[in-house]
Formats: C-alpha cells, sequence, structure tokens
C-alpha cells in the first residue's frame, strides 16, 4: 500500500484536497492517506513552518497531496518559502508539470472553434531561476534604496528540465525564454536546448521568447504541445493556461524529481480567500492533481478513468459555480465520484 501524505494547509486547500481523497478512494486506489498540521494556525502559534518530524515523515511518504499556502496574517514570503518552496527545493522535485486541456467548449474564453482545441503541457523548472531568494536590499527604505533579485541557471538544472519535456513530447517542444534581453540566462538555455535537442532528432522543435508564446497562446493555442520554460514564465504562463480551459478551478500541476520518484502533487490555485469557507471551491484542480499522482504511481488506467469522470460532470455541467453549474464543492466530488462506480 502506498503512502500518502496530505498537506491540505489554508482556506481553499482545506476544502479541496478532502474532495480529491474521496475520488481518489471512489477510484479504488490502494492508499493510506496520513494528513499532517502544515498550516498557517500552527505556523502563528510556533514560529516553526514543517518541525523537524513532521519533515521526516512527509519526505519519506510515496508521494504528497498538497492544497494551497496562504494567509492574510502571514504577508511576508517567510512562510510559503518555508512551506512550498522547502518541499521543491530541498526534495529536489525539479520538474513542475503543467497541463491545460479543453474539457468542454464552453469553458474557453476563444471564439474561433477550430482554435479552442487546447491539451498542452507546460514544463517548468521548479528549483532554480528568480525564485532562488539570492539578492538584498542595499539602503532599505531610503530614496537610494537599490534592490537585486538574482536570476539563478545551472548547466545541471536547465539541462535536466529540456530533457525531460523531449522525455514526454509527442509532437514538438517549444523553449520559451527572453534570451534577446536577458542574454546571460538566455544565452545558457539556448545552449542547453540546442545541445538536448540534438540527441533527439524525431522531435519537432520551435524557440518562442515569452512575449510571443503569451501573444501564441491566446491567438492560437492548439498549435502547443509541450513548452519547456524557466521558473517564473513557467509560473505566469500557467496562469494563461488555466484560464485558457476554464479557470484557476480546475487546473492542475505536479512537482515531480524523476530520478528519485518523488512527487507533490497540488492544484495550481492558491487558498482563494475572497471565495473560500462557503462551499464554492473547485475542487477539480485538486482532484486532477491526484489523478496526476496515480499516473505518476504508476496506474495511468486509474489515472484516465479519473479525468474521464471529471470530464464527463463538467460536460454535464454537474459542477460550481466559477464553470458555470451550481454545485457547491463537495457536491461536484460526488458528481465526479458517482461516475467511477
Ligand atoms: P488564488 O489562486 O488563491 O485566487 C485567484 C482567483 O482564482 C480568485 O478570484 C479565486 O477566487 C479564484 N480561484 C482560486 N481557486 C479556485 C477554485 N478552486 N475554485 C474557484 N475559483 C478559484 O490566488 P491569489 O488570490 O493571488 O492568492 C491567495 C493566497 O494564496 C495568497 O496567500 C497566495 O500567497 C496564496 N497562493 C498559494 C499558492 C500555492 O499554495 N501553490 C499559489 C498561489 C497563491
Ligand atoms: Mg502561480
Amino acid at each position: 500500500m502506498r503512502h500518502i501524505a496530505v498537506l491540505p494547509c489554508d482556506g481553499a486547500g482545506k476544502e479541496v484536497v478532502p474532495e480529491a481523497i474521496k475520488v481518489l478512494r471512489a477510484a479504488g486506489a490502494d492508499f493510506e492517506f496520513e494528513e499532517f498540521d502544515v498550516n498557517a494556525d500552527s505556523y502563528l502559534r510556533t514560529g516553526v513552518a514543517i518541525s523537524d518530524e513532521v519533515w521526516r515523515q512527509v519526505s519519506e511518504a510515496d508521494s504528497i497531496l498538497f492544497g494551497a499556502v496562504g494567509d492574510p496574517r502571514l504577508p511576508d514570503a517567510k512562510y510559503l518559502a518555508g512551506v512550498l518552496l522547502r518541499l521543491r527545493f530541498e526534495l529536489d522535485l525539479y520538474v513542475n508539470l503543467r497541463p491545460a486541456k479543453l474539457y468542454d467548449d464552453r469553458l474557453s474564453p476563444l471564439r474561433r472553434e477550430d482554435r479552442r482545441r487546447v491539451d498542452l503541457m507546460i514544463v517548468r523548472e521548479n528549483t532554480e531561476g528568480l525564485y532562488v531568494g539570492m539578492g538584498g536590499r542595499f539602503k532599505q527604505g531610503t530614496d537610494d534604496e537599490v534592490a537585486i533579485q538574482e536570476d539563478v541557471n545551472t548547466h545541471l538544472g536547465v539541462t535536466r528540465i529540456i530533457e525531460h519535456a523531449f522525455g514526454i513530447a509527442q509532437r514538438e517542444v517549444v523553449m520559451v525564454d527572453k534570451s534577446n534581453a536577458m542574454t546571460f540566462a538566455g544565452g545558457l538555455w539556448q545552449d542547453r536546448w540546442k545541445a538536448v535537442a540534438a540527441g533527439h532528432p524525431k522531435v519537432k522543435t520551435r524557440h518562442l521568447y515569452v512575449d510571443a508564446a503569451s501573444m501564441q497562446l491566446v491567438k492560437d493555442p492548439s498549435q502547443f504541445d509541450v513548452i519547456v520554460t524557466g521558473n517564473l514564465f513557467g509560473d505566469i504562463l500557467s496562469d494563461l493556461t488555466a484560464e485558457l480551459i476554464g479557470g484557476m478551478g480546475i487546473a492542475p500541476s505536479a512537482n515531480i524529481d524523476p530520478a528519485s520518484g518523488r512527487g507533490l502533487f497540488e492544484p495550481v490555485h492558491g487558498t482563494a480567500p475572497d471565495i473560500a469557507g462557503k462551499g464554492l471551491v473547485n475542487p477539480v484542480g485538486a482532484i486532477l492533481s491526484a489523478s496526476m499522482m496515480v499516473k505518476h504511481l504508476g496506474d495511468p488506467h486509474m489515472a484516465d478513468a479519473i479525468e474521464g469522470a471529471v470530464e464527463s460532470a463538467i460536460r454535464a455541467g454537474e459542477c460550481t459555480r466559477d464553470i458555470g453549474g451550481a454545485l457547491s464543492t463537495s457536491q461536484a466530488g460526488d458528481a465526479i465520484v458517482k461516475r467511477l462506480r
């Protein structure tokens, strides 16, 4: 039996993760779930984001099912860094997969029917770039203040994420950077991109600057298969693709270390403080993240069954308000469970 560490954390995370577990149980997953008390309340009480004991248990689990972190009482980045960034960085979950697939036509904001087909994967570098927290503020608070945020890109980090993108591409890999303006980091990405591409002659390749990529994603998202990019651009582009498929409520993600097999699976959205606690939160992003976890743990058939149940519930309009339904969070979970029985 697989041991799954469950970290719902805060806000919407606490509402969507139980729905994902409900669906996994209905799909017949042979998992033992263990929930950990990692959240803003415990952080405010103890001053510790994740205790050593919890860290040991979570890092030894077969996989981590994660909700969302954040709390209005903790506006600085320390708490987020102590939970999600620590898990991603210290467990070396360097691949961040953010698929975008349109499950029903009515969810697309694009008008041209032939361009509405969206089924792409963003492969985001998850452990480097501008998110490493290097830099500082000089003469802080004065009119002479200088703030520096370093963009860290390594030969190993860039190579392995591009390799991963080629490993999962069916048609084409598009590499996205801003190498015309950010020439040092972009130069390394370009060099590694060409070197890795040379080893995969059967996969088509294309390069786009991030501004052009944003434009193309809105103009005709059906052209994309796999996009590989750095930490910041991947974060931003995946919010754009989330909107293309119906919004933040349904976009899933996987954070994985292909070498060790470790993984953390979470919806793309945050804690949704504007709608949290009212039964309005869409559980689909968390449920599709759970389906990615099942696939990662070696059961593609069960993953497909869960995704199929989600697609059928969405098409039938048995979903939450943000995607045009009238159901509560847990009713929307039930509508998916019903299709698995
Ligand atoms: P957010 O993703 O929480 O919300 C953005 C918008 O999407 C809101 O209008 C919200 O109502 C909507 N939304 C989000 N999830 C939804 C769902 N499941 N169903 C329906 N609608 C949904 O991002 P925001 O507002 O920028 O951040 C709120 C808090 O979440 C902050 O504390 C932030 O730091 C944290 N956060 C955490 C993340 C994580 O744990 N991975 C990711 C993004 C934000
Ligand atoms: Mg984001």
